[in-house]
This record gives C-alpha cells, sequence and structure tokens, in this order.
C-alpha cells in the first residue's frame, strides 16, 4: 500500500499542473494514467504548436468566453490565475511563443515544449519538499472512500494508493483513439455529484447527404463570414442569447468546418438552425440593385466574386434560374432574394462529427457541486474535479488550456 497526500487521475494538461503546483507546496502527490504518451492531447493541439492561452481573456469578465450551465463559475479561478501567469512561466523556461490572431498564443516551436515544461515543474517539486510520482501507463480499476479516515484507496494494476484527496482530472471525451474516457463523470457520480450531459463541441456541424447534395461541390472553399445560433421555429427565448462569431468558414464534403463553425457548435442545439452571412459587413441588395441601375451586363455569379469566391459564386447562381443571366436582366425580387440567402442563409444541421472530430466536450461535472474557489466536491470533503471534466468549455482560441492551468492552480492551492 502506496500514501501520499493526494492522488491525480489523468495526466493531461490540468493534472500535470496540478501535480506540479501542490508537489511545490511540499506536498507528497501520486498522478496516474492510463495512457502511455504523456499528455498526448497538449502534444496534437494548436496544429502541434499548442495554442496555451489567450490574452484577450478579461480577468474582469473572463466567463464572456466560457460556456457553462453556471456562467460565473470560472471567474474565480480565472481572476487568480491568469494568462499573464502561464505567459510568466513560458518566460521562466525560455519557451518562445508568438500571437497568431485574437490574442492566441502559439509555442514558436512544438508542443512538446509545453509538456517538458510541465514535467520540469513537477520535478521542481522536491526542491521544495514536495514529490511527484507519476505511474504511468497504469489503469485505476476502483476508487473507494473510507469517510472515518478521511482516505481514497485508488486499486490500480501497480496496487494500492491512499491519500486524504483525489483530484479528478481525466478530462473530455475528445479523440477516444488516444485515450478519452467517461471515467471521471463516473467517479464524480458514484460519490453523488452530478453531471451535465456531455456533447461534443468545437467540432465540424454535418448535414443530411441529399439536403447537402447542391453544396458538396463547394468543399475546399474557405472565407470570412458571421455566423450565429437562430431559433428553432416558434422558439422565442433563444434569441436573446443569440450569439455571432465573425471567422473563417470551411466547406467540406459532409458539411461545415472551420473557426467559425467550430466556434458555434458549441452553442448549437440538436435540432436547431444556424444563420451564415456570407458577406459580412456588405450590404448585397444594395450593391448588386445598383450595378443592374449601371447596366451591368456581367453575369451575376460574376458580379458576386467581388466579394465571394468564385466557385461559391457559381454553385450559388446554379440554385435558381432567375439567377444565371446578366445583372442587368434579373429582377429585383430574384436579386433581393439572392442577397437575402446570401446574406442570412438559415440551415439546420442534421448533427456533428462527433467525439473524433471534436476539441472539447460541452458539459460535465455540474459546478452547482463544486466550490468555485477550491473545485472541491462540496458534499464530498477530498474531492476535487478540474479541468475538461467541469462543465466549463471555453472557446477556440487557447481559453480551454486557461482553464485547465487556472481550475489546477486553485485545486492545488486548497489542497
Ligand atoms: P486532458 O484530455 O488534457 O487530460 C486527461 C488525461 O486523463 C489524459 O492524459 C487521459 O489519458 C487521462 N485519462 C482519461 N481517462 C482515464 C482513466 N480512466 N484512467 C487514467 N487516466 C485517464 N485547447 C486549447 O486551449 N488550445 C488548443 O490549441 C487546443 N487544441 C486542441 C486540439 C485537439 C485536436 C483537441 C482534441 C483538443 C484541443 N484543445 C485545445 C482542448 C484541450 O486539449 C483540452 O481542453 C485540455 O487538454 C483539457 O485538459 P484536461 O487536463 O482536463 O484533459
Amino acid at each position: 500500500m502506496f500514501s501520499y497526500d493526494v492522488i491525480i487521475l489523468g495526466a493531461g494538461a490540468a493534472g500535470l499542473f496540478c501535480a506540479a503546483q501542490a508537489g511545490q507546496r511540499g506536498l507528497k502527490v501520486l498522478l496516474i494514467d492510463h495512457s502511455s504518451a504523456v499528455a498526448e492531447k497538449i502534444r496534437i493541439s494548436g496544429g502541434g504548436r499548442a495554442n496555451f492561452t489567450n490574452r484577450d481573456l478579461d480577468p474582469s469578465a473572463p466567463q464572456k468566453h466560457f460556456l457553462s450551465s453556471n456562467s460565473h463559475f470560472c471567474r474565480s479561478a480565472l481572476a487568480r490565475f491568469t494568462p499573464g501567469d502561464f505567459i510568466a512561466l513560458m518566460h521562466k523556461h525560455g519557451i518562445s511563443f508568438h500571437e497568431k490572431h485574437k490574442g492566441q498564443l502559439f509555442c514558436d516551436g512544438s508542443a512538446q515544449e509545453l509538456i517538458d515544461m510541465l514535467l520540469a515543474e513537477c520535478q521542481t517539486a522536491s526542491a521544495h519538499g514536495g514529490l511527484v510520482e507519476r505511474w504511468q501507463p497504469c489503469k485505476a480499476n476502483r476508487v473507494d472512500h473510507d469517510a472515518s479516515a478521511c482516505l481514497y484507496s485508488v486499486e490500480t494494476d501497480r496496487g494500492l494508493a491512499k491519500a486524504p484527496a483525489l483530484v479528478l482530472a481525466t478530462g473530455g471525451l475528445s479523440i477516444p483513439k488516444i485515450g478519452a474516457t467517461d471515467f471521471g463523470w463516473r467517479l464524480a457520480r458514484q460519490f453523488g455529484l452530478r453531471v451535465i450531459e456531455p456533447r461534443p463541441g468545437l467540432v465540424p456541424l454535418t448535414f443530411d447527404g441529399n439536403g447537402w447534395a447542391p453544396y458538396a461541390g463547394m468543399a475546399g472553399i474557405a472565407l470570412p463570414v458571421a455566423i450565429s445560433t437562430s431559433e428553432a421555429p416558434g422558439e422565442k427565448k433563444a434569441k436573446k442569447s443569440r450569439i455571432t462569431f465573425h471567422e473563417d468558414l470551411l466547406f467540406t464534403h459532409r458539411g461545415l468546418s472551420g473557426p467559425a463553425v467550430l466556434q458555434i457548435s458549441s452553442y448549437w442545439q440538436a435540432g436547431a438552425p444556424i444563420s451564415i452571412d456570407l458577406a459580412p459587413g456588405v450590404d448585397l441588395a444594395t450593391e448588386l440593385l445598383a450595378a443592374k441601375a449601371r447596366g451591368s451586363r456581367k453575369l451575376i455569379a460574376n458580379e458576386l466574386t467581388a466579394w465571394l469566391p468564385s466557385r461559391l459564386a457559381d454553385t450559388w447562381v446554379s440554385l435558381n434560374s432567375a439567377w444565371q443571366r446578366p445583372i442587368n436582366e434579373a429582377s429585383d425580387k430574384a436579386l433581393a432574394q439572392l442577397a437575402e440567402q446570401l446574406s442570412d442563409w438559415q440551415l439546420v444541421p442534421t448533427g456533428t462529427e462527433g467525439y473524433r472530430k471534436a476539441e472539447v466536450t460541452v458539459g460535465g461535472v455540474d459546478t452547482r457541486d463544486l466550490s468555485s474557489q477550491t473545485m472541491e466536491a462540496k458534499n464530498q470533503p477530498g474531492l476535487y474535479c478540474i479541468g475538461e471534466v467541469v462543465d466549463v468549455t471555453g472557446w477556440l482560441g487557447g481559453y480551454n488550456f486557461q482553464w485547465a492551468w487556472a481550475s489546477a492552480h486553485a485545486c492545488a492551492q486548497a489542497i
């Protein structure tokens, strides 16, 4: 039997950072992960360069970039461990990085540098009288809690480990082939915590084969759009919470992807439509009618290339014979209809590409059952939940890693 101050299940972003921070507080930490590779999700993140945080995160309103059933839950942890704190750590380890887009920070080299930094931080625990021991690969088969002794026991392939504190850092369900499991949520439920039904987030959207057929030829086209959630028929409430992203859209063979779609997918509810403005910032109706008034003899598709990729313009006008003509021969009504469709393209996805392609899981351990200060379960002393296992999901752009660091930090200070 092995004794520790804390056992952390999951050696991903949150688990590694929590282990390092707790170890540096002088605690004896055991980190258990069933995968043989260390922090595989960090390694593949950001195209191999890890978008490790986001400078635009507003410490006074951090919840703006996060989804959760309780939008204020993430506030305390994110305000106490900021992107600036993580950037300072990167500087300390001499890891260079750059800003790409909307505050997103990426390693100049590879994500492996970030993993090495977290492992090095774990090693420095011994200089502070602590210890981080890592059992990996190691399967945790069963967890029990002895309330009278205030001890958690974890039965593993390498023996029985005990500690007064247990941290669930097993992440979400995305990319099952690299070791994602629902173990954290099963344990949370075992100890009486509620779990908000998980679903894939930051994921491409798919459409019914026949309905999508007219657009399938546009696969590969990318363009900047404004994309919004839309109300399902008869639904009024959603209008208030309508959210819009200005990002790039990518057409695929099965549907839509690209940053715009990944962002909106986390907010999309099954059965609801989404709305896409394919020419944001352009008053297409006015522009097309003005071209007609000038007597332009250009085909409508050619006029549209001023604002849209030509393959998209060609495909779009092929949908209606009234648009397959020189603009001076088109009716005002046909032009208005074309402009309306392009600037408010309403479509109902039939699904998503699922966890196989999702970057995150929306939902997770219900924040009503956790302390926002410490991440400890309110009714289960010594049990903590951090990172993606919790019902806090960030936008695309480094926000999910920042939540992993911040929740891990809050927990490590409290154990
Ligand atoms: P994480 O998934 O990192 O770690 C969980 C660990 O638990 C894993 O090591 C797993 O093996 C282990 N585990 C699971 N079940 C277990 C069990 N039964 N027993 C033992 N161990 C178990 N975010 C971001 O901010 N910037 C980015 O650039 C990207 N890019 C990106 C790309 C791709 C392809 C994906 C899939 C995801 C991203 N993300 C991202 C999201 C980000 O990777 C994610 O939010 C964090 O890794 C979450 O950190 P956690 O530590 O909570 O889970």
